[in-house]
């Protein structure tokens, strides 16, 4: 019954991949990514999340390697204070902890993003 071994074996491997998917879930970059698409993030109440202003990231590639960011506010000489001028002012939320599991994956989602633009991009023909 080689049919039945095959099925089998899919039903294996299908297995497997979906438990890897979920698995790079947990992620600090990808926690990092769910936090910037939330609008309630540390009690943001302007209803705006990360993305609505940095769509997908755009414009933060270049931020992981910086020793000086920029936001509406002024000049910053961490990405955290960066990070927090814009949980504050923007989404209208609490500043987080510099040190805080959530502050971490945000940071890592946008030192991710440079990975992404280091990628040569895509032909579609
Ligand atoms: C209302 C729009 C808006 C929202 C919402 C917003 N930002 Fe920003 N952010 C800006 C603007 C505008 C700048 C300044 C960009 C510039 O001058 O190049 C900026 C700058 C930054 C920078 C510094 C970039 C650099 O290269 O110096 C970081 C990091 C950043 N934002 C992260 C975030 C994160 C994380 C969130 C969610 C908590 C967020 N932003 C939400 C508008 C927004």
């Amino acid at each position: 019954m080689k049919i039945l071994r095959i099925i089998l074996l899919s039903v294996i491997i299908g297995g497997l991949t979906f438990s890897s998917a979920f698995a790079m879930k947990h992620l600090p970059e990808e926690r990092g990514k769910t936090l910037f698409n939330d609008p309630k993030l540390s009690g943001g109440t302007s209803g705006k999340s990360c993305n609505t202003c940095h769509p997908g990231g755009k414009g933060l590639e270049a931020a992981g390697d910086k020793k000086e960011w920029k936001t509406p506010a002024g000049k910053h000489s961490t990405m955290e204070e960066a990070v927090n001028t814009c949980v504050t002012m923007a989404l209208k939320g609490k500043a987080l902890d510099a040190n805080s599991q959530e502050m971490k994956d945000i940071i890592a989602y946008i030192k991710s993003l440079k990975t992404k633009a280091d990628k040569p991009m895509k032909k579609g023909y």
